[in-house]
């Protein structure tokens, strides 16, 4: 694909309507993530957490995006220690120090709410802690770049300088996209690049921003169960999402928490 006109041509321009549906989708998914947090706990099973997020979404209207996508079985993924993402949930009992990224997606009324944050079970180490803060910060140093006339590659600058700053590497296999009426859409939001790069950035564009940041080596692969992404090093790794329309002046961060539990620790 070409780096400009190839690819932002492809990026769609929603309307002020479309920014409703967004909100509302991007509430429920943030709702969700609050909700789960008290159920973060050692000696439960992911397989718990996932059926939480689907009654809590089903109950509210919404269809979980990711159950039958691409034949994908659940209704979140949960990603634990040096899983980078796609966990699926099932038997795995959390540990006292396990970090946990919780993804979910709410298809309501049509339009895509998807959002995840990290969560921890009992005591987390200091090194897990200070990873979850800066892909925390690397998240929200992107989020303040996304304004018309910046660039996609000035998102990617920012996450990727903070993170190498702190001596932590960006994974390269997996990146923010497109969201609205479809899950993934154009463009691909990676987390690393150079100022000026890429297409830039306009009002009405809806797109995530998920950077996983990893302690050790920046490299993954996947598990012979097709989805589960993890660090080739079996270093920790961590993620947050958040999803944002692009407005006149700025964004619109539709995944915001209502509770403000926005990364551990969480109040007990
Ligand atoms: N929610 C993930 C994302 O941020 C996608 C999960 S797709 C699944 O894009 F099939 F793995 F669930
Ligand atoms: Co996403
Ligand atoms: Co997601």
């Amino acid at each position: 694909m070409d780096k400009q006109g190839g690819e932002s041509r492809r990026i769609i321009l929603h309307t002020p309507e479309d920014f409703e549906g967004m909100r509302r989708a991007g509430a429920l998914a943030a709702a969700c993530l609050d909700m789960i947090t008290e159920h973060v706990r050692p000696g439960v099973t992911t397989g718990h957490l996932d059926q939480l997020c689907h009654d809590f979404m089903v109950e509210r209207g919404a269809v979980p995006a990711t159950l039958g996508y691409r034949g994908y079985t659940k209704s979140s993924c949960i990603s634990i220690n040096h899983v980078v993402c796609h966990g699926i949930p099932g038997e795995r009992v959390l540990l006292d120090g396990d970090i946990l990224n919780i993804d979910v997606t709410a298809l309501l009324d049509g339009w895509h709410g998807d959002s995840s944050r990290m969560y921890v079970a009992g005591t987390p180490s200091t090194k897990a802690r200070l990873l979850m803060d800066v892909t925390y910060e690397s998240l929200m140093r992107g989020i303040a770049m996304a304004k018309p006339g910046n660039t996609f590659g000035d998102i990617g600058h920012a996450i990727q300088t903070y993170v190498e700053k702190h001596r932590f590497t960006v994974v390269r296999d997996f990146c923010g996209h497109g969201i609205g009426r479809k899950f993934h859409a154009p463009p691909n939001v990676l987390h690393f690049g150079r100022p000026g790069e890429g297409a830039k950035l306009a009002p009405g564009m809806f797109f995530t921003i998920e950077p996983m940041v990893n302690a050790g080596r920046y490299e993954v692969k996947i598990l012979d169960d097709g989805w589960t992404a993890v660090t080739r090093d079996r270093s920790l790794s961590a993620q947050f999402e958040h999803m944002i329309g692009i407005t006149e002046t700025g964004c619109e961060i539709f995944t915001l928490s209502p509770a403000g539990l926005h990364k551990p620790p969480y109040a007990a």
